[in-house]
């Protein structure tokens, strides 16, 4: 496969009138902001001071409409404003404008090009980077969708300070997880952080590093990109499992990997991989940031049959990534429904 070119990053204090430079070397017939109802509000009024001829698509806000449904609506509307493959696409938001997006502009007649302006603290270190675009299907995260990256990215800390804390703290989950996977320096920091809205920017400047130093290693997730999965099988189960049973108060995607890196960290433990201090130390500090997840033994079952629909597995079985000490991590490693019970238990016993 042919590996896809790597994006600019624009970032640093003049972020922004860069992006204006960037746009004035090219010569794209239009320019249609892709909003939410939240970014249209808090953060279109920055972008409208910096690029004047643009026009803009607002969808609803959150991850329940990141659905094919309003792919639909958004393609039907780039057809109506006859928009042409010498287009952008501008998606302006958090990790589902990015990630659906992303998508719309990769499939509108055959691909048009994109950037992303992320404006959550989760896309800015996360979602953003790597290439990764689609919605999700009948509940299942991301069952739809492609490996693009877009022609920039745009990264602009002033948007975060409209963010709410608890989508703040649902960025920092991956935070976390880019430091248990590939820094043991930057964990250590992290335990002893006193304001995470302060510390904000070299975090998410570390973070990108990590992601990016690994996705253009390996693109298409046929080897260590699979690392990056550390949290999310469960993590998806458990956003799955909210999502269907709770639809109108779904756990934040943040929220639901901080568990799952708990869970597959008492994996990781049992594996012999981590030693128990390390366990310790990454659940309580874990916990110090986010509250327990609402589920019950009764429950094990169904969140078990959704790890089943993750995308990393292979002929049936259960593929996860786990840590091989704190900084390190294995890939495809085999994990039976015995061991996520356990994982399971371990989690709701802490
Ligand atoms: N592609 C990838 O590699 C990748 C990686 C991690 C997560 N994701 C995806 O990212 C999504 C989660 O992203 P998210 O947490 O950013 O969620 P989100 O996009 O739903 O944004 C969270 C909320 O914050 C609001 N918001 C956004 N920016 C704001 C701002 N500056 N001020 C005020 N409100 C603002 C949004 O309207 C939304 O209500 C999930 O769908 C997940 O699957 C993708």
């Amino acid at each position: 496969m042919k590996t896809p070119q790597n994006p600019s990053i624009i970032s640093g204090l003049n972020s922004l009138s860069d992006f204006k430079v960037f746009l004035s070397k090219k010569n794209y017939s239009a320019k249609v902001v892709l909003v939410d109802k939240n970014t249209r509000k808090f953060c279109l009024p920055i972008i409208n001071e910096i690029i004047n001829d643009h026009s803009t698509i607002t969808i609803e806000s959150g991850e329940e409409n990141k659905t094919i449904n309003t792919c639909i609506e958004v393609w039907e509307q780039l057809a109506d404003k006859d928009v042409d493959r010498k287009a952008l696409l501008i998606n302006l938001g958090g990790g589902v404008i990015c990630d659906m997006g992303g998508f719309i502009a990769a499939t509108f007649k055959r691909g048009i090009d994109f950037v992303h302006i992320p404006t959550t603290l989760l896309s800015m270190c996360d979602a953003s980077i790597g290439g990764k675009l689609g919605v999700n299907l009948s509940g299942y995260k991301n069952t739809i969708g492609l490996f693009k990256n877009p022609k920039a990215i745009v990264l602009h800390n002033g948007f975060l300070k409209t963010l709410p804390d608890r989508q703040f703290s649902s960025g920092f989950a991956e935070i976390i997880k880019h430091a248990l996977i590939g820094d043991s320096r930057l964990f250590n920091e992290l335990t002893k952080l006193n304001n995470l809205r302060e510390d904000a920017e070299n975090l998410i400047a570390r973070s990108v590093k990590i992601k990016t130093k690994i996705t253009n290693f390996d693109t298409f997730e046929q080897g260590i990109r699979k690392s990056l999965n550390f949290g999310h099988t469960l993590g998806h189960a458990f956003e799955t499992f909210f999502l269907i049973n709770s639809p109108n108060n779904p756990v934040l995607h943040g929220e639901a990997v901080a568990a799952g890196m708990i869970a597959e960290s008492w994996i990781s433990y049992q594996k012999k991989m981590i030693n128990e201090n390390e366990l310790k130390q990454i659940s309580s500090f874990i916990m110090k940031y986010f509250s327990k997840l609402k589920f019950n033994q009764n429950d094990f079952a169904e969140i078990i049959a959704y790890t089943l629909k993750d995308k990393k597995n292979e002929n049936q079985q259960r593929s996860f990534a786990l840590l091989d000490g704190i900084g390190k991590f294995r890939i495809n490693e085999v994990i039976n429904e015995k061991e996520i019970e356990h994982a399971l238990n371990y989690y709701l016993s802490i």
